[in-house]
């Protein structure tokens, strides 16, 4: 019997999953082992989360071309073509795939798909489960998972650095440093092959549709072990979270509810989209955030609206029952009263560099998901691309990765540190993650401008200087973790901003 294949995936949403269930169905070729180390549930993922769909072309009346047309638009043409043509070419195999594997997508009586329409596209092609598309994924990717006796999810546990071998071209990654949230101990974790699946980071944000753990801990982690990254500078504002004044995430109304027909106004009632692009309510996002943004600015109003009315209330019970469900707790009856609207942090379009594989720089290295940057997204990320990549992308690495990852012996998992976890978060630390937050939405949000990008890293490195001296105390609290990883990520959203000549999608420098 040869050695068996040991990998680790960090991060237990939709990309990681989808590439562990691909690789363990390829285990007559090597035996494999899989580790998936997640700091949370399933549940807690911004892939649960997910309402909108995958994004494949589906109709006859659509085609590929349109397709990779409308992805490069939105991404203002800073894709990689060849990633583009690639990922929406495997569209609708994959579709046929996950249905195969169990998924059910809306469809007519026929058992023709039911398609939305989201921004940027130029025609209905999102494939979807009513607006809760992302739990149908982890469904049945989770039963496939849990069924097989090659994967074994570790969880909390918090990665915090990758460890690495070796100089030069040598450089290897060999596994990963992570804490037990239960214990508190830190463990050092060999393997053949590490892969990154651990999404985005919009709490570095004030206001995001992501959830708490959405801290950019494996952009953090390659940027500690010199990894390239690319496209930083592009962070996706949603147009419309649902305004609230509670903390924690914000609620999203999905970008489908537009394309059946609910129109943004302003405070006055006034159409906001129309006069301003095309496409109107369907144009880009980073177009609509931006007049979000503005009107709110000269208005001076802390939300917008959106009027589902042309839907009518039993429509939209129907196709949008979670955003009902959630509108309804607020008072509120969708499809016939105005719902209040503002942009959120949705989804960063870069992240840690890969070729069409998820292969990074580093060997040993893959990333998969929102924490990598295979070049598909560009400047800004068409809607629902992002799940059709999460799909596609694992599947192909975990058919190279045989021919990409040594396989050895495999090196026990050895303690580095006991109980290193503090319960207690240091009001320093609680105080450093609403300045960071505050700088990076005030300054390095949906409009920057140069001076205020510059004051941001000053306070970044000043928030840095404050919290070395807790963090050398070596009791860290999950706050001061996530804290740490946010402001290498803020840096570097920050940084690569201002190396930006230009304006371009997400990305939107105000020249005062
Ligand atoms: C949405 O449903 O509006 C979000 C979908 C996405 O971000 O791709």
């Amino acid at each position: 019997m040869n050695a068996a294949l040991d990998v680790i995936v960090v991060g237990g949403g939709i990309a990681g999953m989808a590439f562990a269930t691909r690789l363990v169905d390829r285990n007559d070729q090597q035996p494999v082992r899989v580790r998936i180390f997640s700091k949370a549930a399933v549940e807690a993922s911004n892939s649960f989360a997910a309402q909108g769909g995958v994004a494949a072309v589906m109709r006859l009346e659509d085609s590929f071309e349109q397709h990779i047309r409308d992805t490069m638009n939105v991404g203002a043409g800073r894709n990689d073509p060849d990633v583009v043509r690639l990922v929406v070419g495997e569209g609708p195999a994959m579709i046929r795939s996950m249905i195969d594997l169990g998924a059910h997508f809306d469809s007519d009586a026929t058992g023709r798909l039911q398609l939305a329409r989201e921004g940027g596209h130029s025609m209905a092609r999102v494939v979807h489960h009513r607006d809760r598309t992302g739990e149908e994924i982890v469904r049945v990717l989770q039963a496939r998972v849990r069924s097989s006796p090659h994967i074994e999810v570790i969880e909390p546990q918090r990665a915090l650095d990758l460890l690495v071998e070796g100089e030069g071209t040598d450089r290897q990654c060999r596994g990963i440093r992570a804490m037990d949230l239960r214990s508190g101990d830190v463990m050092d974790h060999f393997a053949s092959l590490v892969v990154l699946a651990t999404g985005g980071a919009g709490q570095v944000y004030e206001r995001t549709t992501n959830p708490i753990g959405a801290t950019g801990d494996g952009v953090a982690m390659a940027i500690r072990a010199d990894v390239d990254l690319r496209d930083m500078a592009f962070v996706q504002f949603h147009p419309t979270a649902l305004h609230t004044t509670e903390p924690g995430p914000a609620f999203l109304i999905s970008e489908a509810v537009r394309g059946a027909g609910a129109r943004l106004s302003a405070p006055d009632g006034r159409p906001l989209m129309k006069a301003i692009h095309d496409m109107g309510d369907l144009a880009p996002r980073n177009v609509i955030a931006r007049a979000i943004h503005r009107e709110m600015q000269l208005t001076g109003s802390s939300h917008l609206w959106l009027d589902a009315s042309p839907m009518g209330v039993a429509r939209f019970a129907m196709e949008f029952p979670a955003i009902e469900k959630r509108c309804r707790e607020m008072g509120i009856v969708a499809g016939r009263d105005r719902i209040p609207v503002v942009p959120a942090a949705h989804y960063m379009c870069g992240g840690i560099r890969t070729d069409d594989s998820g292969r990074t720089a580093l060997k040993g290295l893959f990333a998969l998901g929102e924490c990598a940057s295979s070049g598909l997204h560009g400047a800004d990320r068409l809607a629902s691309n992002s799940l059709l990549e999460a799909l596609v992308i694992p599947k192909r690495a975990a058919g190279i990765v045989f021919t990409s990852a040594p396989i050895e012996k495999l090196r026990s998992s050895r303690p580095y540190r006991e109980n290193w976890l503090s319960r207690r978060t240091s009001a320093i630390v609680t105080r450093a993650l609403g300045s960071l937050r505050h700088a990076m939405s005030t300054h390095v949000g949906i409009i920057r401008e140069e001076g205020g990008m510059l004051h941001t890293l000053c306070i970044i490195a000043m928030l840095e200087r404050q919290i070395a001296p807790i963090w050398n105390r070596r009791r860290w609290s999950p706050e001061l973790i996530d804290l740490r990883d946010l402001l290498v990520v803020a840096r570097s959203i920050t940084s690569a901003a201002l190396a930006e000549p230009a304006s371009m999608g997400a990305h939107y420098v105000e020249v005062k």
